[in-house]
């Protein structure tokens, strides 16, 4: 067991700082700067943000001059060699939360670099890099996890805890849904939305949720869209997005998710970001509603847009604390400190010689380790080849997962022809 030293110290680096940084990760690096991280079998640990890269720089460069002290200042690295200048720093940890579809090369620099690293979901879009990135981290001795902030939700952890315990049995079906703002496809994520569709960004936490909560194999994807608002009507730009998984568990028998998703809901309705589940068991149901479990409240000339009328207060609220200090805090902060505790305790929770047994430790927790992300992957994968070909005027296409053509494969209606988006056992 290490002894109580200044010498624990994690270096961490960021790429990316937008909402997200802003909700989650700027309020977890700023709070550890404070307090460090404590566990009995690494005792404190200091935790620094030494490194961020971002595209321009310009609001990782504000971030800094106003408030920069409040993680110890760091370096901004911006343009085109951004990611190997901060992967060249010498980093323990990186965060990786830039656009979804640009998570690959910077997660591939980080882990070539032998930086443990935990990146946004969806973690990449392909199997293929999926598999690249494993192995990297593998060749690396280094940890690879994806962000699922959603399994940290109290409500889906006592919804998997019932699973777990086989008080909810055997699920049958379910549906989910998640509906954003068009502030969210028109203003926020404008410079990156083309070609873009909400099921990627937001359906896969709920992909997840039902993955890792009740296992099984999937077997089916299918998908459909609706275009015209953020894009053209014929265009490859999604304003809202329908998928269908079907799971094939041990006993032989299957279930459906439906997951709707849309980023085009009118900017001032009331549930501002609407999370809904329901999970139907041979024994029970189980309902979840972000708005029914929560709070509304009006403000005059505040609501919905600086302050929303139901705020999740479980994801990331700021407090007065009842003994008056303030804080930020909630389960989309808590995810990532998890974590640096993870990486904490490899590098410092025993003897050198016992690190190789930690890391195998930490890289057996399935709910983030981008080894066990194998079928999230999958789905989004199928779901984009999916709405690919709707776009290009072949709609209705199915996904089967492990049939006798390969790993991930695509039929057209009609057709006989099978396209391979996989070749390898999903
Ligand atoms: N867990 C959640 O609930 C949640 C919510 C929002 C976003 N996200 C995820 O976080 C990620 C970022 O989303 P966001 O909302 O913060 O987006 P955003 O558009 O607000 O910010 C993106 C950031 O990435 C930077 N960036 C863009 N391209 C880059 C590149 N090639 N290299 C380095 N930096 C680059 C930009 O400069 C910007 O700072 C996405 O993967 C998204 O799915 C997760």
């Amino acid at each position: 067991m290490s002894t109580e030293t200044t010498q624990n110290k994690l270096k961490a680096g960021l790429v990316g700082f937008g909402m997200i940084v802003d909700e989650t990760y700027r309020p977890f690096f700023e709070s550890v700067h404070e307090t460090g991280l404590y566990q009995r079998a690494t005792g404190p640990i200091e935790v620094s943000l030494d490194a961020v890269a971002t595209r321009t720089g310009s609001r990782a460069e504000k971030y800094l001059e106003e408030r920069g002290e409040k993680v110890g200042g760091f370096e901004s690295y911006a343009g085109d060699n951004a990611i190997e200048e901060m992967a060249a720093a010498g980093l323990n940890f990186a965060c990786v939360a830039s656009p979804d579809d640009r998570h690959f090369d910077s997660c591939k620099k980080l882990l070539e670099a032998g930086t443990h690293l935990i990146v946004e979901k969806p973690s990449v879009l392909k199997l293929q890099e999926l598999d690249e990135l494993v192995a990297l981290a593998e060749k690396n001795n280094v940890t690879a996890k994806v962000v699922y902030h959603k399994l940290f939700d109290p409500d889906h952890k006592k919804l998997r805890t019932l699973v777990y315990d086989d008080v909810l049995q055997h699920v049958n079906n379910g549906y989910c849904s998640l509906l954003e703002p068009k502030a969210i496809s028109g203003k926020q994520f404008a410079q990156w939305i083309t070609g873009r569709n909400p099921g990627t960004y937001v359906a896969v936490h709920y992909i997840k949720l039902i993955d890792f909560t009740f296992g099984g194999k999937l077997k089916t994807l299918t998908a459909s869209g609706q275009r015209g608002l953020v894009g053209d009507k014929d265009g490859p730009t999604w304003d809202s997005c329908q998928l269908r998984m079907v799971y094939e568990y041990e006993s032989g028998r299957e279930a459906a998710f439906d997951i709707h998703t849309s980023w085009v809901t009118p900017d001032n309705f009331p549930g501002y970001v609407e999370q809904e589940v329901q999970f139907r068991f041979d024994n029970g149901l189980w309902n979840g509603h972000s708005r029914k479990r929560g709070v509304e409240c009006t403000v005059e000339d505040k609501t919905p847009f600086e302050i929303k009328n139901s705020m999740n207060n479980h994801f990331n609220g700021t407090f007065v604390e009842p003994w008056n200090e303030r804080s930020q805090r909630g389960y989309g902060i808590e995810v990532i400190e998890q974590f640096a505790r993870e990486v904490a305790q490899i590098e410092f929770g025993g003897p050198e010689s016992e690190r190789q047994q930690r890391l195998e430790q930490i890289r057996s927790l399935s709910y983030n380790d981008l080894s066990a992300d194998r079928q999230t992957v999958a789905t989004v994968q199928a779901l984009e080849a999916i709405l690919e070909k709707h776009a290009q005027g072949e709609p209705d296409c199915v996904v089967r997962v492990n049939d006798d053509k390969g790993g991930l494969v695509l039929y057209r209606p009609g057709s006989t022809e099978a396209e391979v988006l996989y070749e390898g056992t999903v």
